[in-house]
């Protein structure tokens, strides 16, 4: 009921006797109680297929686990997750399902139920034209307006249609295809876009428009350069060199872009959720038919065992759960994402997307007031580099912050040179969790006890990377779940879209001075004069 907050999670009897936990397990040192349980690393370990999870040397016990297992029975967790994947309104402020889990369903376990049929067959028929470009593509048989083919592909487009195509195309160059350049645009910052027109041929080269909503500002203003570009080039039929997707078919027509240009995405794809849909293009033309579907499938298995395991065996349920308990409970409020895989470089820009614009949250799904903390602060790097620039934090500032380490078993490169990036990752994770009771000068010394799970997975492929995100996916709908917030709109970017549009009129001309704060004023006045 809007307004009212009638189930906030403190109310829930399992929060109150985690509350009361926390003040026993207060003096808890994970040293101890890995010399007290010989089989605590079992224990408290999970594996799916080609991931492994070990989540022992997180700041928790037996007890704590139950406690929380019970919290998520409380909040009603088992029925949220079936509505998820039966198309219920899970977006009630937006009045829309969010259907991601579908995008990655095969075509053959795609039910056709009355909610879903509509939808079922968009999925497939858009799925179906993407593979069919995406082959033509990489056939040489897509060509620009004088013929030549197709050698560059520059996405243009920013967040969700930005960071997931951006990231599978770097984490899986391995499997990109030779003869074809992608780039992305994302920035409103002319360098960002002038820095890979300065490098394309303009006869050769594909935009892809991707913007669900296709409003947004700086993807626009992208998409109208690359255009003048063609222009200047001496291209006058820009048609050929441009493909949309979105789900704004009206402005995309406007913009020029039509027929088989158009690549459809619904409405109950949310932008952060929407790289298992024609907005992974660009990502697709790279790795190809086969091992994107790869990516789908591991996703799909990853929906699946979400969707069936029971609690104390669903590992996005546990890492979720541990989640709350860090943050909620021990006051643990950013969450580190440390691959030791320089190929996922980009995650954790992508999992702050994911995590923090989904659960950066302060009004309830029933319109009420959150009385506890939601979204963890994400933030990361690769390891090893990370440990030479954060890590003096993470050992001894005063602020804690958990870790997820994630660690591949196989890298195609030279296994002593690997095995030293295998002890760097595995020795943070002991050296967070131990300390160091060595007497000497207390700038020498660690308390230990800082909390972190470590992910390992066979080797780094399309089907472990779908597997990787759809985990955070739905850890993070866990999350959101506890805490009865909306993890699929994001209304917190609208104010300072509004504010930049006014402003922006203003220093254009177009508007007269608006009437602003001091010092806003003042930073316009030195943008007017040319002077810092
Ligand atoms: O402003 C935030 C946001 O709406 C994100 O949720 C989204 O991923 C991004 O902007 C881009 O939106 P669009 O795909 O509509 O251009």
């Amino acid at each position: 009921m809007a307004g009212q907050n009638h189930n906030p999670p403190e109310h829930t009897e399992a929060w109150r006797r985690l509350a009361g936990h926390r003040r026993q397990a207060a003096g808890l040192h994970l040293r101890d109680e890995f010399a007290r349980d010989p089989g605590r690393a079992q224990r408290f370990s999970l594996g799916l297929e080609r991931i492994f999870v070990d989540f022992s040397k997180n700041l928790i016990t037996g007890e704590t686990l139950s406690l929380l297992l019970e919290l998520a029975d409380q909040r009603g967790l088992d029925k949220k997750i079936r509505e998820l994947f039966s198309g219920h309104e899970v977006n009630p402020t937006e009045r829309r399902p969010a259907l991601h889990t579908l995008l990655r369903t095969p075509d053959d376990g795609i039910q056709d139920t009355h909610v879903l049929s509509d939808v079922a067959r968009q999925v497939r028929q858009e799925r179906d034209r993407m593979f069919g470009f995406v082959r033509k593509l990489r056939a040489g048989e897509v060509g620009g307006a004088t013929g030549r083919p197709i050698s560059r592909v520059v996405n243009i487009g920013i967040g969700g249609s930005d960071l997931g195509p951006r990231l599978l195309a770097d984490a899986l160059s391995e499997f990109h295809r030779e003869g074809i350049d992608i780039d992305f645009v994302a920035n409103i910052d002319p360098f960002d876009i002038e820095r890979v027109l300065a490098n394309a041929d303009p006869e050769t080269t594909l935009f892809i428009i991707a913007s669900k909503s296709f409003t947004t500002q700086e993807t626009l203003v992208n998409a109208n350069r690359a255009k003048r570009w063609l222009a200047d080039n001496g291209c006058n039929d820009s048609g050929p060199h441009f493909l949309a997707v979105s789900g704004n078919a009206g402005a995309v027509e406007r913009f020029g872009i039509v027929g088989d240009r158009y690549f459809r995405i619904g409405d109950w794809t949310g932008g952060r959720y929407s790289i298992w849909s024609c907005i992974g293009m660009s990502a697709a033309i790279s790795i190809g038919e086969d091992q994107f579907r790869q990516f789908l499938a591991g996703a799909h298995a990853l929906d699946s065992h979400f969707a069936s395991a029971g609690f104390s065996a669903n590992i996005p349920v546990i890492l979720g759960l541990i989640g709350i308990w860090h943050n909620n409970f021990l006051d643990i409020g950013a969450h580190a994402v440390i691959p030791y895989d320089q190929r996922l470089e980009r995650l954790p820009a992508y999992l702050s997307q994911l995590v923090m614009e989904s659960n950066g949250k302060s009004v309830a799904a029933d319109g009420g007031k959150v009385g506890v903390q939601t979204s963890q602060v994400i933030w990361g790097g690769a390891g090893s580099p990370a440990q030479h620039a954060v890590f003096q934090f993470l050992h001894q500032g005063t602020r804690a912050s958990s870790i997820d380490f994630l660690l591949p078993l196989d890298s195609n490169h030279d296994s002593k040179q690997y095995e030293l990036l295998v002890a760097n990752c595995l020795a943070q994770g002991e050296a967070l969790m131990q300390g160091s009771t060595d007497a000497g000068e207390p700038y020498r010394r660690f308390d230990g006890n800082r909390p972190s799970t470590t992910i390992l997975y066979d080797r780094l492929d399309p089907y472990t990377l779908g597997m990787l995100l759809a985990l955070y996916e739905h850890k993070t709908f866990v999350e959101a779940a506890i805490w009865g917030i909306n993890p699929f709109d994001q209304w917190g970017v609208e104010l300072g879209k509004t504010l930049a549009g006014r402003i922006a009129a203003e220093l254009a001309g177009d508007e007269p001075p608006g009437s602003h704060d001091s010092s806003t004023e003042q930073l316009m006045g030195r943008y007017r004069s040319g002077r810092a």
